[in-house]
C-alpha cells in the first residue's frame, strides 16, 4: 500500500493529489473556538455554554475534562511511532480482523478517486476494550497499553458529557449514554509535511456520521465553516475539540447542529490528529427523543436505522445536501 508516511523526500506535489482550483483550500481566518471548563458541578450552566458556543461555532474545546496531559502525550508518540514503521508492518498489524482495525493512505474510497487525500489513516473499535484490543497492533509494544487507558479515559469523560446534554435536553440522565454511544470509533489520521499546502487537502469538507466526536489534533489544520467561512480552528494546549454529529441532530429534532469541517496539511511539520467518534451499533434505530416534538418544535427528521444512515453517508461520500435530503421529512 501507497501510504505517505512512507514516502521519502518528496519534493513537490504528484499529479493526483492536485485538487481543482475550486476545491483548494483558500486562506482561513484565524479564530479561538472557546474553551469551556468542565470542572463544575453546575451542570445548567455548562450545557447552556455549550448550547452558545455550538450554536456560533458548531464546534467547543474543553479543558478539564479529566484526560491527563501526559496520557495525550503518550498516545500522541506511540501513534506517531506506529505511522513511522514500514508499510508491511502497518498492514500486517491491523489484518487481525480489518473489520475491527484496519489501515490505509487516504480516504477508504481511495480506490474510486481521482484526487488522494494528504494522509495516512488508520480506525479501531474501541469499546468494550476486551471485545476489540487483541485486535490492535502489538507493535510498537506499548501500542495496546497506552491506546487502551487513552481509550478508556475518552469513554469515561464521554459518558460524563453525554450525561450532561441528556439532562440539559430534558431528556434524562442516561438517553445518550447508553445504546446511541455503545459502539465508538477511534479513527487516528496522519498527515505528513506536503511540499505545497495550497494544492492538496488533508480530509474533505463534511459533518461526521457521529453522536458526536472528540478530537485531539496536535497542531494546526482543522478548519471549520462558519457561515460560508472557513476558519482555522488551532489548538490550545491539551485541549479537546468537540463537535455533534449528525445521529445527534436527528436526535435533538436540529436542536444541536452537525457542522461542516475539513483538515488541511503543513510544509514544515507532520500532524496527527486523535479522533474518539461516538456511534450507536449499526441496528439501533435513530430518531428525534418523542419528548422534543410538540407544536412549536413539530418533527423535522424521519427513523433511520444507523445501518442505513451509515450506508448512505458513505454513498454520498458526506455530501451534506445529499444527507438532508436523506434524513429530513420536508423534502424541499
Ligand atoms: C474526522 C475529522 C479532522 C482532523 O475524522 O471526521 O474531521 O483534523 N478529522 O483530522
Ligand atoms: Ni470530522
Amino acid at each position: 500500500m501507497n501510504f505517505l508516511s512512507n514516502w521519502e523526500g518528496v519534493k513537490s506535489v504528484p499529479k493526483n493529489y492536485v485538487f481543482p482550483p475550486e476545491k483548494r483550500p483558500c486562506v482561513a481566518v484565524k479564530k479561538t473556538i472557546p474553551v469551556i471548563d468542565f470542572a463544575t458541578n453546575d451542570r445548567a450552566l455548562l450545557f447552556q455554554r455549550i448550547l452558545d458556543v455550538t450554536q456560533e461555532f458548531g464546534f467547543f474545546q474543553v479543558i478539564n475534562h479529566g484526560v491527563s496531559k501526559k496520557l495525550i502525550e503518550e498516545t500522541v508518540k506511540t501513534l506517531k511511532e506506529f505511522n513511522s514503521m514500514s508499510p508491511e508492518d502497518k498492514k500486517r498489524e491491523c489484518s487481525k480482523d480489518p473489520d475491527y482495525c484496519k489501515v490505509y493512505p487516504g480516504s477508504q474510497n481511495s480506490a474510486n478517486e481521482q484526487t488522494h487525500f494528504w494522509r495516512d489513516s488508520m480506525s479501531f473499535n474501541c469499546h468494550p476494550l476486551e471485545k476489540y484490543i487483541h485486535f490492535w497492533p502489538d507493535k510498537p509494544p506499548e501500542f495496546r497499553e497506552v491506546v487502551g487507558e487513552y481509550c478508556v479515559a475518552m469513554r469515561k469523560f464521554v459518558l460524563e458529557l453525554l450525561d450532561v446534554i441528556s439532562e440539559g435536553l430534558k431528556l434524562g440522565r442516561g438517553y445518550l449514554g447508553d445504546e446511541m454511544s455503545s459502539n465508538p470509533t477511534m479513527l487516528v489520521h496522519y498527515y505528513p509535511p506536503c511540499p505545497d499546502p495550497s494544492l492538496t487537502l488533508g480530509l474533505r469538507q463534511h459533518c461526521d456520521g457521529s453522536l458526536i466526536t472528540i478530537l485531539f489534533q496536535d497542531v494546526n489544520g482543522l478548519q471549520i465553516l462558519k457561515d460560508g467561512e472557513w476558519i482555522a480552528a488551532d489548538p490550545i494546549d491539551d485541549a479537546l475539540l468537540i463537535n455533534f454529529g449528525y445521529v445527534l441532530e436527528v436526535i435533538s429534532n436540529g436542536k444541536l447542529k452537525a457542522a461542516e469541517h475539513r483538515a488541511m496539511t503543513n510544509m514544515n511539520v507532520s500532524r496527527q490528529s486523535l479522533i474518539y467518534f461516538v456511534c450507536p451499533e449499526n441496528d439501533v434505530t435513530i430518531e428525534p427523543a418523542k419528548c422534543l416534538i410538540n407544536e412549536t418544535n413539530p418533527l423535522r427528521y424521519r427513523t433511520i436505522k444507523f445501518e442505513d444512515f451509515r450506508g448512505k453517508y458513505y454513498s454520498v461520500l458526506a455530501n451534506k445536501e445529499e444527507i438532508m435530503k436523506y434524513m429530513s421529512l420536508n423534502k424541499t
